[in-house]
């Protein structure tokens, strides 16, 4: 295997909660994806990503971590996980776990120990600041939008959270909790773990207590942990670890921006990719805008051209499914979108069911989410109280729930479609019945061969993993259009986001070369290349210049 593999890889990112449930208690767990392997092998992924599966009381489903060495039960054990490691080795496909070490559960027992006293080996294992009730030592919020600390009666302190109150940031200013963490990270490289999504990464340097937050700009509240000086100290200790370890690395920085995230990846940086959130960005009803969406990954392209890398993604299990916000739901924006980043410069992730154009959750009852997102009752409550109906009320609150995102896995049409025996976690959608996966592997115009087309063009494409970035009718606002270029080849994609007509300019340059289209499985393809070129709705080409 090349240094660069990666280049020419997929990756495929697995909820293991909501993937296949193999013991009947409508949780999905590690042998449901032992199972699934031979499915990713077909779809032709190089390697998964798993989200939490460690020892957790699931407040915030596994991101808060209570043992980094044990499984979580409902998930299986550490044997299902050394046995998951070998079948997905002996298939191909490489295993990342999710590395959580900005913050631990409040059940953890570093932090059970930290908070029992003020002269405890693990007292400075966490950030505590004494103090009065009703009083913390700064302004600072969590992501929550609540003050960033929480009283602990205990030791009359105060302790730093920027997640969830039972997630407490774990203080990586202190040695000894830096040795704890690289001596787990190592136990699961011995263990056979490939690589790590790193959770909330560019968060674990925070600034200086008395740093008081008074603008609203960049970062707004958040500028005291995001991406804060002293934190390439914590990141160069990290790639040392990583490196020796040949491991494959994807941060997820937020608060590291396009021109610097260059130096965080790539040959000399700290990871091998990063995950960028910009180009997710929606409105309080969770409607993205399309322009806005083609400019920000442009920009990102643009800035990473030089060296960096990204891990390119769509979808996740925290943001609602992109045909939803971006598209009109249909199997055709899936394809379009799909298209769209899947032969930028970059890693392409796949989310769980973004193969088959999954699409969220219609929510009839406020019980039907999940109780993270419950403690929005308030707002609910609030839109009541303005005067909206109950119906109208739910689908505000619920817009922006991450359970769109993580609702069961459809695998086929039967009551529960395949994925559980008994009654799933969290509701299942209702168009279960036609968007699955025997349905998808029985159609060879599914979303699902389209994307097992690209991962295999990219496997083969040198042009696709090395080429240069270069913006075609930059400032579109409906087409995505770009080349890639590495010497004399070059590739052209386009893709229509919109559900309308939409014209494409294209400059001389590519229309003296000589063109060839690349079979998509589209459903008209492209005859010739003009000046204006007229895109109907959600249509997408790929051309190769015949040399
Ligand atoms: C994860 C979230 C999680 C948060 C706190 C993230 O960015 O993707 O699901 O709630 O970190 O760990």
């Amino acid at each position: 295997m090349t240094a660069d593999w990666y280049k020419y890889a997929t990756g495929y990112q697995i909820y293991p909660r909501s993937f296949l449930d193999t013991n009947g208690d409508g949780i999905g767990d590690i042998q449901g994806v032992i199972e699934k392997l031979p499915y990713l092998k077909q779809l032709g992924v190089d390697f998964i990503w798993i989200n939490p599966v460690f020892k957790s009381p699931n407040k915030d489903n596994g991101y808060d971590i209570s043992d980094y060495q044990d499984i979580n039960p409902e998930y299986g054990t550490l044997d299902d996980v050394r046995e998951l490691v070998d079948e997905a080795h002996a298939l191909g496909l490489k295993v990342l776990f999710d590395l959580v070490v900005n913050h631990t559960s409040d059940k953890h027992p570093w932090f059970c120990a930290s908070r029992s006293s003020k002269d405890n080996h693990y007292r400075d294992f966490y950030h505590w600041v004494e103090g009065k009730e009703d009083c913390p030592p700064n302004n600072w919020k969590s992501f929550k939008g609540e003050s960033a600390w929480t009283y602990d009666e205990t030791t009359q302190s105060y302790y730093l959270h920027i997640f969830d109150k039972s997630q407490p940031d774990l203080n990586w200013k202190n040695p000894k909790l830096r040795q704890a963490i690289y001596d787990m990270i190592q136990f699961w490289f011995d263990f056979g773990i490939d690589g790590f999504r790193l959770d909330a990464i560019s968060h674990l340097q925070k600034a200086a207590y008395d740093r008081q937050v008074t603008d609203w700009e960049g970062d707004g509240p958040w500028g005291p942990f995001m991406n804060v000086e002293g934190i390439k100290t914590y990141m160069t200790e990290l790639k040392a670890l990583f490196d020796a370890n040949g491991a494959l690395t994807v941060g997820e920085a937020s608060g590291v921006r396009s021109p610097e995230a260059s130096s965080w990846t790539g040959d000399g940086g700290y990871m091998t990719m990063i995950f960028e959130w910009e180009h997710n960005a929606r409105d309080a009803d969770n409607h993205g805008s399309i322009p806005d969406f083609i400019a920000v990954l442009n920009r990102w392209q643009k800035d990473m051209d030089p060296g960096g890398w990204c891990g390119l993604y769509l979808e996740n299990h925290d943001i609602p499914r992109i045909v939803q916000s971006f598209g009109d739901g249909s199997v055709a924006a899936s394809k379009a979108f799909a298209v769209a980043y899947f032969l930028l410069r970059g890693t392409p992730f796949i989310y769980q069911g973004q193969e088959i154009a999954m699409s969220g959750l219609h929510f009839t009852e406020l019980s039907q989410l999940d109780s993270v997102t419950v403690r929005d009752v308030k707002a609910y409550d609030s839109y009541i109280e303005k005067g909206l109906t109950p119906q109208e009320a739910l689908d505000k609150v619920s817009a922006w729930s991450r359970d769109h995102a993580r609702s069961p896995m459809q695998w086929d049409d039967s009551p529960k479609a395949g994925f559980t025996s008994a009654e799933p976690w969290l509701m299942l959608s209702s168009n279960y019945t036609e968007r699955n996966v025997k349905k998808a592997l029985s159609d060879k115009n599914s979303t699902f061969y389209l994307y097992q087309k690209l991962i295999a063009l990219r496997h083969e494409s040198k042009l696709i993993a090395e080429g240069h970035y270069c913006p075609v009718d930059e400032g579109n606002a409906a087409v995505f259009a770009y080349q890639r270029i590495l010497g004399d080849e070059e590739l052209l994609v386009m893709a229509n986001l919109t559900r309308h007509t939409a014209l494409l300019k294209l400059p001389d340059s590519i229309l003296e070369n000589d063109w060839q289209e690349i079979d998509l499985g589209q459903d008209v393809s492209c005859e010739t290349l003009t000046k204006e070129l007229s895109l109907p709705a959600y249509a997408y080409h790929v051309f190769e210049k015949r040399q």
